[in-house]
């Protein structure tokens, strides 16, 4: 999976062949349209608030793939809450080059306020990733055997050999989880992702190309995209054990609606999509079928999670906009 995501030259993602939307290999929530960034960007504007209204506020994006999210995101702040765009820095982390270049033509407006590093650095406000977890290494492990690749004849093949139990499925997820608790000095993590709570499960790769699901791995290697579930449990502890804690866990539906939920209140800004009047719900035709896409359960309202992690916020502070209607926001 490494290999077939990031080989410098021939990896999926690092080559800049991934392609992401309807004439692309799979649909994400970035690439439903802008409203996505639009909710997230009032939640950061909220967050921003809650810390006290600081000048350098900080959203650092991983797995920013195009840009288009960041551009959602700072198009919205600068229209609709001014003040929090004139303190709003955006940070995107992004190890390949082929992929900081497309940022930065998509975000050739906003260059003065986005800088562009390559492994994170210390920051206070927001981290926030879309999709960045479910494209992480992972091993695939069951009980006591682990499948590795190997060769059957000219072709690759699963070989499975015994394994040590302790060792987990997604070590690479647990590294990221630490270096991002390390970086963060005070704010959140948000991170929106496809997967499960519960003990360790068993799962196999999705690969994905052109709109399809391929039967294997080592279908059209470096054009097609591996991902894995989630596994939250195993995230929300090691997080707690590096100094973070849980700020809500909910689905992408109840996550949204929350958001929504106080646009145009107390200073919040009004919603996107045109004149509002005194509606909650942003109110283009075409914002209506985005925000359907997103919040419907059979689309992508029950797929995706978001999990919000918090460092050095007052533990008395009201759970943020997005886990209002959580059922218990802080109790995994
Ligand atoms: C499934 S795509 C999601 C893209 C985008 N967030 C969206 O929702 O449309 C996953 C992205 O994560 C990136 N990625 C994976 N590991 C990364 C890391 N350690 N640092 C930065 N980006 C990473 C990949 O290069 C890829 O662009």
């Amino acid at each position: 999976m490494q290999q077939a995501l990031y080989h410098p030259e021939h990896g999926y993602y690092s080559s800049g062949r991934c392609a992401i939307g309807r004439n692309g290999d799979y649909f994400t929530n970035v690439s439903v349209g802008p409203l996505f960034g639009q909710l997230l960007c009032a939640q950061f504007a909220e967050i921003w608030k809650q810390l006290g209204k600081i000048d350098d506020f900080i959203v650092v994006e991983q797995g920013a793939h195009d840009g288009q999210f960041a551009h959602d995101v700072l198009e919205f702040a600068k229209k609709s809450e001014p003040e929090f765009f004139a303190s709003l820095r955006y940070r995107i982390v992004e190890p390949f080059p082929i992929l900081q270049e497309r940022q930065q033509r998509t975000l050739e407006r906003f260059r003065h306020k986005i800088e562009w590093l390559d492994s994170l650095q210390p920051f206070v406000g927001v981290h926030f990733s879309n999709e960045l977890l479910d494209a992480m290494p992972v091993r695939l492990i069951s009980e006591d055997t682990e499948k590795f690749v190997g060769l059957k004849g000219n072709d690759f093949a699963f070989v499975e050999r015994p394994t040590d139990r302790d060792r987990n499925f997604s070590q690479a997820a647990l590294d990221w989880i630490d270096d991002v608790a390390a970086n963060l000095q005070r704010g959140y993590v948000i991170a929106i992702d496809y997967g499960r709570l519960g003990e360790e499960f068993q799962g196999s790769v999705q690969v994905r190309a052109q709109h399809r699901n391929l039967d294997s791995p080592f279908d059209q290697i470096g054009h097609a995209d591996i991902t894995m579930q989630v596994g939250w449990s195993s995230i929300i502890e090691r997080a707690q054990t590096s100094g973070l804690r849980v700020a809500g866990f909910t689905d992408q539906h109840h996550f949204l609606t929350g958001i929504i939920s106080e646009f145009g209140r107390g200073g919040s800004p009004e919603p996107p999509g045109g004149d509002c009047g005194q509606s909650p719900l942003p109110h283009s035709p075409k914002a209506k079928r985005e925000l359907q896409t997103l919040l419907h359960p059979e689309m992508l309202g029950r797929a995706f999670q978001v999990l919000a992690l918090e460092k050095k916020i007052d533990p008395g502070a009201p759970p943020l906009a997005g886990f209002k209607f959580a059922r218990e926001p802080r109790d995994v």
